[in-house]
């Protein structure tokens, strides 16, 4: 059912955004201490290996990741510092060549207080986050369905999380899945964070996925949206966005430094960004 694998696509430009919104969208929560709930409800591998067979065959780092790495000493955004430190971590020899994926970075970040749960239904994705993490009591990996466990997972017992989403969107019915379920897990859970991600793709199916949101009745939904125009011909995906539903405070200002770095860096400064209320509070 699933064939999706991200290796093919780790560390490529829309990883890099989607990476370092989410480390500035988890570090405003953090800012309270008090514990967290956090759920990668489409996690993959966790961990990706850009020497691997499946990531030299599409070189698709070198957009990304490659491009922005020989920044890593220049003065950035902290968001984009945070993220440069949990590249280097995981490679303590130099370079980049095991690229930490979203639960690689939210575990990097979690904190003694914080609950880590991570879930992937592909059979090898989720023995490959088997065998890059030791799940313990604060960290489980779940082979489980995402949409059934946003529903199942919330509210938390810590009344505090993040709800990171971010599917494969092999069928195209899923922009409007994401919405549902989302409105749904709303519903039980108003005070979550839920951060969305879409690719920008010519036949323009992520904005059914806006207008759904924006009709759901949920309020303070912020979009971030990096529009690379032709700065990568030879791929499909054109740009790539979030959706985040109650953006901390103390996270909105590093989210329009990330954008806006890694937008003039990706880019040359030719790229679109857009950082806007889809729906304002
Ligand atoms: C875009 S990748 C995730 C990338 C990862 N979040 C990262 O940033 O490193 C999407 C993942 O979702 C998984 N997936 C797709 N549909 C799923 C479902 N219904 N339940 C659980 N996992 C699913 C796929 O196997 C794939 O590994």
């Amino acid at each position: 059912m699933l064939s999706y694998q991200h290796t093919y696509h780790a560390g490529n430009f829309a990883d890099v955004l989607k990476h370092i919104i989410l480390g500035d969208v988890l570090a405003g929560l953090q800012a309270k201490d008090k514990p967290l709930f956090i759920l990668d409800a489409f996690a993959s591998r966790g961990l990706y290996d850009l020497n691997a067979e499946e990531a030299l065959k599409t070189h698709e780092f070198e957009t990304g990741i490659a491009k922005v790495w020989p920044f890593r000493h220049e003065r950035s955004p902290q968001g984009v510092h945070r993220w440069f430190n949990a590249i280097t971590s995981h490679n303590p020899e130099g370079g980049f060549n095991l690229y930490p994926g979203s639960t690689a970075l939210l575990h990097h970040m979690q904190r003694e207080s914080d609950r880590l749960v991570a879930c992937d239904l592909h059979p090898q994705e989720f023995d490959g986050l088997r065998s890059a993490f030791r799940s313990s009591r604060g960290f489980s990996l779940l082979k489980r369905d995402a949409f059934e466990a946003i529903k199942g997972l919330v509210p938390p017992k810590e009344k505090r999380g993040l709800i990171f989403i971010d599917p494969s969107y092999e069928i195209k019915d899923e922009y409007a899945q994401v919405a549902k379920v989302v409105s749904q897990a709303y519903r039980r859970f108003a005070t979550g964070v839920y951060v969305i991600w879409y690719p920008l793709l010519p036949a323009e199916r992520h904005l059914v996925l806006l207008k759904a949101l924006k009709n759901s009745g949920i309020r303070k939904i912020m979009r971030v949206e990096l529009d690379c125009k032709d700065g990568f011909p030879d791929l499909q995906m054109f740009g790539s966005g979030l959706l985040i539903i109650n953006p901390p405070w103390h996270a909105q200002q590093a989210i329009k430094s990330s954008l806006d770095w890694v937008g003039n860096k990706l880019t040359e400064g030719k790229g679109e960004k857009h950082l806007s209320w889809l729906v304002p509070e």
